[in-house]
């Protein structure tokens, strides 16, 4: 069967984070060039390369290996200089683009969609995925280590999920979500895909889209303060560990709060999105004339998106199924806005 993507490297263990993010187009595959030849596989889109091009050794292992290749295939050729020499032996092995190999991932990407995409065209949805994923890796990895969030990478990464919004296939960004093996990033992208067809199916204008969309991407923050294996833990919480979950909304409002760089209702949702209307929730047990209509559309995202989710121990629950349950919740969510986003969950 042939590949999408196939990635020819002399540093597998480099490249694995590059292998994962290509997966998102179609099938991948990785080719250790230290390793004996086999036959390639048969590429239908790209090929990427990254090896040593001042070795001879390489260069001439290269050329052995792309001999059965299609010339028509576009190949990626990442450099690890900028030498003539090296730009001369890229052209040598084909290479259609070059590009160094330490270039920040969204430009690689972004080259790599332009290249799949034969030059022009529409960005597809895995492309505003990607740049969201890149943005939310970013986020996370700075939340985790108690950095200050890339407010700039954020604002990208939320203009690339309304953008996928506004091609109006939630399915297709769903299915890229579900892919995705970290429960945190899949809830945060799969909260904020939600959030930004509900605001795109509201009609609203475009910097209220960016509110509520950015809202949703950083709804959990938080949660990056929290213990992993107490986050991540698969089955019932302690009523210990339950306690220190229920303190992300307190930390992410701290964490977006004292950087300042937030709209104040992003930060509020941060602090609100369990609240219910009826008092039920946390932390501060507000109710309805307190809590903000963007605060009442995230917690319907956030727990529909929980629904859904796809974890290794449990089966997601189907669209319907966790509609229904929305439905359930009289009192505690804005019955109105349940109402609209019955387009969102169930849109045909
Ligand atoms: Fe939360
Ligand atoms: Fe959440």
């Amino acid at each position: 069967m042939p590949i999408a993507v196939l990635l020819i490297t002399d540093r597998p263990e480099q490249s694995h984070k590059l292998d994962r993010l290509l997966s998102l187009w179609g099938r991948c595959a990785v080719i250790d060039l230290n390793r004996p030849m086999t036959k390639l596989p048969e590429t239908r889109q790209l090929l990427i390369s990254d090896v040593d091009l001042s070795s001879r050794a390489s260069v001439e292992a290269m050329r052995r290996a792309l001999a059965g290749q299609k010339r028509s295939v576009p190949h990626l050729c990442l450099v690890r200089d900028g030498s003539a020499r090296t730009k001369v032996q890229a052209n040598a092995i084909g290479a259609s683009a070059v590009l160094p190999a330490d270039v920040p991932v969204k430009v690689l990407l972004g080259e790599v969609g332009r290249m799949l995409n034969g030059g022009g065209g529409p960005e597809p949805v895995q492309q505003h995925f990607l740049s969201a994923s890149v943005a939310v890796a970013d986020m996370l990895a700075s939340a985790a280590r108690g950095e200050l969030l890339p407010a700039a990478a954020i604002e990208e990464g939320v203009e690339a999920i309304n953008r996928a919004a506004d091609n109006r296939d939630l399915g297709a960004w769903l299915e890229l979500v579900w892919d995705h093996d970290d429960a945190t990033y899949q809830h945060c992208l799969l909260v904020a895909g939600l959030a930004a067809t509900f605001a795109q199916r509201l009609g609203f204008p475009e910097h209220a889209r960016r509110l509520v969309t950015g809202a949703a991407l950083l709804h959990d923050i938080g949660k990056a303060r929290i213990p992993i294996d107490v986050l991540h833990k698969p089955g019932p919480l302690t009523a210990e560990e339950l306690l220190i979950v229920r303190e992300h909304p307190q930390i992410g409002y701290e964490m977006l709060r004292r950087q300042g760089d937030f709209a104040p209702d992003i930060v509020e949702v941060a602090r609100s999105h369990h609240e219910y209307l009826d008092g039920s929730g946390y932390p501060q047990g507000l109710r309805a004339g307190e809590i903000s209509d963007l605060v009442r559309m995230i917690t319907i995202c956030d727990v529909y998106g929980a629904l859904i989710e796809r974890r290794s121990y449990r089966a997601p629950m189907a669209p319907e199924e966790a509609y229904r349950v929305l439905l359930t919740m009289v009192g505690k969510l804005d019955a109105d806005l349940v109402r609209v986003f019955r387009q969102v969950a169930l849109p045909n």
